[in-house]
């Protein structure tokens, strides 16, 4: 079959390694894609905005199913107009989409269904909101309703930091997207990353991730899109996985289910490992990226099937196994990342860096311009190895950032540092 897959990060390079294995695919093509995935994929200058050219493209590559990467396209609903013209693809729609689409609707569904998050209110209005705050005390989590590319929430550790971050939202500085705002109790424990495919009747637990968002050694420095990742988190034991299928996972797909918006895709659960147990911070509807990285090194099965399975209804009758090992992925992004950084350096090395067979090196932000690989963007390589323990995926994925060559890149040097710290305490 002929699939099309959307998007352009690491995640997609990602996906588009364990889709083009499967002995089912015919033909892939990548909307719009990057360096890396255009050496896998047929990457296409589609607009994805325009939802009326995407179905006009399936139907000329005779497209039998999309595979939909980030979520704003299916927030805003891509998912159905391909539906509509009789198209299939993995991904919800854009009413279940709602779950990151908007984090008062998730909040709401919580509080129906009994599952485990922070307390919070939601706000229209600074003044009610900053009386909130005086209520509930320090620290506090504020965050502005809509997406907000990971960029609108603020962990205030005084009353001022508080006030300062509900008045950011209501002065538009996330545009739409703060005209509401949630207000959260902080919690507090370890985060972890979960994933299950679910079909709107049967959810099936992937294995989980942690990843680690600050720029910076020792979790320093501003908030980004994630500069490392490593899979499975050990914090997320078996007991806590299965808690977290019944107490989050299971509830909100029969919640939505009943709703008549029953959800498709897959679920990422960001959450909080607290002392009493795991609770929901937010949700998304997509692969976590670069977690995604990580998932797809551990997948023995054929990621084709079960996709399709997820579109169809039919995961009961899927059955997905793993390589017990683990994976880590270690970001290089352009120096300056997440603030200012310059565009268009080569990249050098990445074949000799990629010779180990535990290695793959997933692009994000790279273009191929005359047979050579050029930094377009702020993350630009996810440098992914796997190995029996996470001290040797991280030693391989260390290995194979020494020999690319590339002095405009940066990247963490202390990526999996929990799951070592665990690892040495265990031995
Ligand atoms: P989000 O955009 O909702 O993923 O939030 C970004 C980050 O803010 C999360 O990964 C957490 O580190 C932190 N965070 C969000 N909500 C809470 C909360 N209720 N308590 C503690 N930390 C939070
Ligand atoms: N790595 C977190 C995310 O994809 O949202």
């Amino acid at each position: 079959m002929n699939i099309l897959l959307i998007g352009s990060g690491g995640r997609e390079h990602a996906l588009a390694w364990a889709l083009s294995a499967s002995p089912l695919l015919d033909t892939l093509y990548c909307a719009p894609g990057n360096g890396g995935i255009s050496e896998i994929a047929e990457c296409m200058a589609l607009d994805t905005n325009d939802h009326e050219a995407v179905v006009a493209f399936c139907k000329d590559k005779n497209i039998a199913f999309t595979v939909i990467g980030p979520e704003a396209p299916l927030v805003a609903g891509l998912v159905d107009d391909l539906a509509a013209a009789g198209l299939k693809a993995f991904g919800p729609s854009k009413a279940a989409a709602r779950l990151e689409g908007s984090k008062a609707f998730t909040k709401d569904l919580c509080a129906k269904h009994d599952i485990p998050t922070a307390a919070y209110g939601h706000f229209t209005d600074a003044e009610a909101a900053k009386s909130y705050i005086r209520e509930q005390g320090v620290p506090i989590v504020i965050k502005a309703d809509g997406l907000a590319a990971g960029k609108g929430v603020t962990v205030a550790e005084t009353i001022s930091q508080a006030f300062e971050a509900v008045d950011d939202c209501f002065d538009g500085r996330f545009g739409e997207a703060g005209a509401e705002i949630v207000i959260e109790e902080c919690l507090i424990g370890e985060e972890a990353s979960f994933f299950a495919l679910v079909d709107g009747k049967t959810a099936i637990p992937l294995v989980t991730a942690q990843d680690h968002k600050r720029a910076f050694d020792g979790d320093k420095g501003p908030n980004t899109g994630g500069m490392g990742a490593y899979s499975p988190a050990q914090v997320m034991t078996e007991a806590l996985c299965a808690r977290t299928m019944d107490e989050i996972i299971l509830p909100t797909m029969e919640g939505l289910a009943e709703a008549c918006t029953p959800f498709k895709g897959v679920l990422f659960a960001g959450l909080m490992v607290t002392k009493d147990g795991p609770k929901l911070i937010e949700y998304n509807i997509r692969f976590g990226d670069p977690e995604c990285q990580t998932l797809m090194m551990l997948l023995k099965s054929d990621l084709l099937p079960a996709l399709l399975a997820t579109a169809d209804g039919e995961l009961d009758q899927v059955d997905i196994r793993w390589r017990g090992d683990m994976a880590v992925t270690v970001v290089m992004a352009a120096r300056g990342y997440p603030g200012a950084y310059e565009k268009g350096s080569e990249i050098a090395g990445l074949e000799e860096a990629a010779s180990d067979p535990d290695v793959e090196i997933f692009h994000a932000g790279t273009e191929l311009r005359d047979g050579k690989i050029i930094a377009v963007g702020g993350r630009v390589l996810n440098v992914t190895a796997r190995g029996g323990t996470v001290r040797e995926a991280r030693d391989k994925a260390y290995a194979a950032v020494a020999s690319i060559d590339w002095p405009e890149g940066f990247c963490r040097s202390d990526i999996g540092w929990r799951a070592l710290q665990r690892e040495d305490a265990a031995a």
